[in-house]
């Protein structure tokens, strides 16, 4: 520490996250099952003479974020516009964010559905908080992203991401519980895909996927008029009190619309997904979690209605070249695909990956093999 409490420089690491299994559960209070990836986001920050805050990425070339105090909403548009809500949510926050520059570094692919804005919100709120010599919780942290991601940036997700980012650890999954009546939970679950033999695969498809452009808000809003018509606060509750299948019966006879009717069934039966895929692992069945895996894709394409053409086509070659589940990731409509195979499938799956998309006139998607990682903190 130097005077007023700031530091001379500070750095922070976050991780993107995947969800192996739980997706569009946690805006209901229902369950997840995500974990850190090796693809990390770093954030250096230097402090400088002037109040400025001053930002420039590896990742995206071209003019630096330049913020001079105090920071309007909305004065910043693109990777900016989180650089500039985390300071002003900071701000807001009693922190007194000195003028900093920010170095952005990042393995995370922008626009797959691997939390890339998360991963870039908490670095950044944890280095300048570090030089304002601040110290803010895990929930202080949670509150801060959700503020930065739903305020500010006016994306309206909910707590999965950055209660993953903040939560993992190197071989384990993390039990999300965003359960509405009470604070939200992590816990941890084993999983040691290189010890069973097995891989885990997230294949950045390239079908572009953006939370702000108004479905990720439709599948809320569904569930919101699905949720006033039961008069329940979440289906997950709602499902646990009759049973799954008393609880999918009701809503057959409720009468909503097809499309709510499916997105509702996604989030009754994407909860009980989450579960079994937690009992597997924890009876050391981690290749039992692949059929798990597969039938939340075919819930998320059929009843939630959030796939892509590309993504249905990256998850129908993986599972034919001999995978044990594969399914889209995250808010959907695009973005990334996470497959389980047993390693010695894993070089002939890539191939024809790489054929699949040749064929259909597309170029090779990203393949990353993964384990699951840390989540975020200070690095030297
Ligand atoms: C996005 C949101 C999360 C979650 C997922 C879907 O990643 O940020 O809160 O809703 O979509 O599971």
């Amino acid at each position: 520490m130097d005077r007023a409490g700031t530091v001379a420089t500070s750095a922070w690491s976050a991780p993107g996250r995947v969800t192996l299994v739980g997706d569009h559960t946690d805006h209901d209070g229902g369950l997840s099952l995500p974990f850190a990836l090796p693809l990390r986001t770093v954030v250096r920050a230097r402090p400088r003479a002037d109040a400025t805050v001053r930002a420039t990425s590896a990742v995206v070339p071209g003019e630096p974020v330049e913020l001079s105090r105090p920071v309007a909403r909305g004065e910043v548009e693109g990777w900016g516009a989180y650089v500039a809500g985390v300071v002003r949510v900071l701000t807001h926050s009693g922190v007194e964010v000195p003028g900093a520059d920010l170095r952005v570094e990042s393995a995370v692919p922008p626009g797959a559905g691997l939390s890339s804005s998360h991963a870039l919100v908490l670095a950044v709120a944890g280095a300048l908080a570090d030089l304002a010599g601040a110290t803010l919780s895990r929930e202080d942290l949670v509150e801060l992203a959700r503020r930065v991601e739903n305020d500010e940036v006016g994306v309206p997700s909910g707590v999965l991401d950055q209660l993953a980012i903040l939560s993992a650890r190197r071989d384990r999954l993390v039990l999300v519980d965003a359960a509405e009546d009470a604070p939200a939970r992590t816990s941890l679950v084993a999983c040691d895909p290189v010890g069973a033999d097995l891989v885990i695969l997230v294949v950045d498809t390239g079908a572009p996927h953006d939370l702000g452009d108004g479905r990720y808000a439709e599948i809320r809003a569904d569930l919101d008029r699905v949720r006033g018509r039961l008069g329940v606060g979440s289906l997950r509750r709602f499902a646990d009190r009759l049973g799954p299948e008393r609880a999918l019966e009701e809503l057959a006879d409720l009468g909503v619309g097809a499309r709510e009717a499916g997105r509702s069934r996604h989030v009754i039966t994407e909860n009980a997904r989450v579960a079994e895929a937690v009992r597997r692992c924890r009876a050391g069945d981690l290749a039992g979690v692949g059929p798990v895996m597969s039938a939340s894709h075919v819930s998320m394409r059929d009843d939630l209605g959030n796939s892509h053409p590309v993504v249905d086509l990256t998850v129908d070659t993986l599972v034919s070249a001999g995978a044990l589940g594969a399914r889209m990731s995250g808010g959907g409509f695009g973005g990334a695909v996470v497959a389980l195979l047993a390693r010695e499938r894993v070089g002939e799956a890539e191939s024809r990956l790489t054929e699949a998309y040749a064929a259909a006139g597309l170029a090779p998607p990203g393949c990353h093999r993964v384990t699951p990682a840390d989540g975020a903190g200070p690095v030297d």
